[in-house]
């Protein structure tokens, strides 16, 4: 029995190979490497010393798909494959709902062929849209405001259905807050093409000297020094959150939502001053207009997933900064 990654050459899901395998689990990665590099997986194997099974393959190409679920006998799916740039979302819509949806539903269509029904889905705050208040709740109404956002709240109401049309699905919806940081070693980590569009790797690189300074979107929020405050959480601790709600799957029915994030709420500038206190190194920034879409503040409440899921974030904003820094110094080029 294994466990099947979908996406698991990306940035979060390469994080969790590690973390599955090290904790001796099997595992079988499918990635369409659209957003990703070989590399990080012959990464996960030098630092677990394990081997798995790698399919270059699409979730759309639905019979290649299926030949992977012929070949082999998986117990859950850990389900990372999606496109994630919300602006390039609002730009080519189209590609993000054929992407994001008709991939899971091809997934979720296999794995009910052949009897797998345990899914730990990849969700995101976004799917609070505009919340009214913080920190927030798994209770707090949903709303979408781009493209991307909106694959992530329909694929939760997809999901939902389809427990209720069959209640042996057993479905962990996760919805992260901020991943940032890199595995202690330095050795993988977040590998964005071209300009990066978040916050910590556009910090990184002005740290390094590939970009000349941060602009920050924004010091006229309604937070303790105006700029924008979010819910930074370490991808190590993320994904081991992912590995607590598959043992919790294994025991429980039903669909249930969990966030993910540490339920504090850090500002751009704490974010650049502790990076900047931690690794001795300067970042020029300006400021400029608030960046559309986005919002003041975004911190969970995670009561949820330490009470059900026994689990807590463990790295503070220090470690987060170390680690980002030591992958980036490590690899100016990321994979490349
Ligand atoms: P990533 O782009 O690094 O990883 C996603 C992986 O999925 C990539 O390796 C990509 O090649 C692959 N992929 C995309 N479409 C595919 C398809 N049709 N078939 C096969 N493989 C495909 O992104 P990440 O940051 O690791 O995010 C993983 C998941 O977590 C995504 O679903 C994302 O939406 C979600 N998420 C990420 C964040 C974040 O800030 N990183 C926040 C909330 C939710
Ligand atoms: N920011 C800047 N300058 C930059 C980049 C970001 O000031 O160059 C600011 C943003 O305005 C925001 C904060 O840094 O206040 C964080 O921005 P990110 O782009 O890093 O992250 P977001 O909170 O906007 O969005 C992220 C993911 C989304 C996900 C959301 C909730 O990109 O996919 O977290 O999980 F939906």
């Amino acid at each position: 029995m294994s466990i099947l990654v979908t996406g698991g050459a990306g940035y979060i899901g390469s994080h969790a190979a590690i973390e599955l395998l090290k904790t001796g689990y099997d595992i079988v990665i499918v990635d369409n490497l659209s957003n990703s590099n070989l590399e990080s997986l012959n990464r996960v194997k030098e630092l677990t010393g394990k081997n798995f099974i790698f399919y270059k393959c699409d979730l759309l190409e639905r019979d290649e798909l299926n030949t992977i679920f012929e070949n082999h006998s998986f117990e859950a799916v850990m389900h990372f494959a999606g496109l994630k740039a919300v602006g390039e979302s609002v730009e080519v819509p189209l590609m993000y709902y054929h992407n994001n949806i008709a991939g899971t539903i091809n997934l979720c269509e296999l794995m009910a062929k052949h009897d797998v029904k345990k899914l730990v889905f990849s969700s995101s705050a976004t799917v609070y849209g505009h919340p009214d208040s913080v920190p927030i709740d798994e209770s707090f109404p949903l709303s979408a405001t781009n493209p991307y956002g909106r694959t992530k709240l329909m694929i939760e109401e997809i999901l939902r259905d389809l427990h209720i049309s069959d209640s042996t699905w057993r479905i962990a919806l996760l919805r992260y807050f901020n991943p940032i940081g890199a595995h202690e070693s330095g050795s993988i980590g977040e590998n964005p093409n071209g300009i990066p569009n978040n916050l910590m790797p556009y910090v990184t690189q002005v740290a390094i000297g590939k970009r000349e300074k941060l602009s920050i979107f924004g010091n006229d929020y309604n937070t303790h020094d105006g700029t924008g405050v979010r819910d930074f959480i370490h991808v190590t601790d993320l994904v081991k959150g992912h590995l607590k709600a598959l043992e919790y799957l294994e025991k429980n029915n039903g669909i249930e939502a969990f966030n993910l994030g540490t339920g504090r709420g850090y500002s751009v500038m704490d974010l650049i001053n502790t990076f900047s206190s931690i690794n001795k190194k300067e970042i020029p920034f300006q400021f400029v207009d608030r960046r559309p879409g986005d919002i003041g503040s975004c911190y969970a409440n995670p009561t949820k997933a330490e009470k059900v899921l026994s689990w807590r974030a463990e790295k503070d904003l220090k470690d987060m900064c170390t680690d980002s820094w030591k992958w980036q110094t490590q690899n100016p080029n990321g994979y490349n």
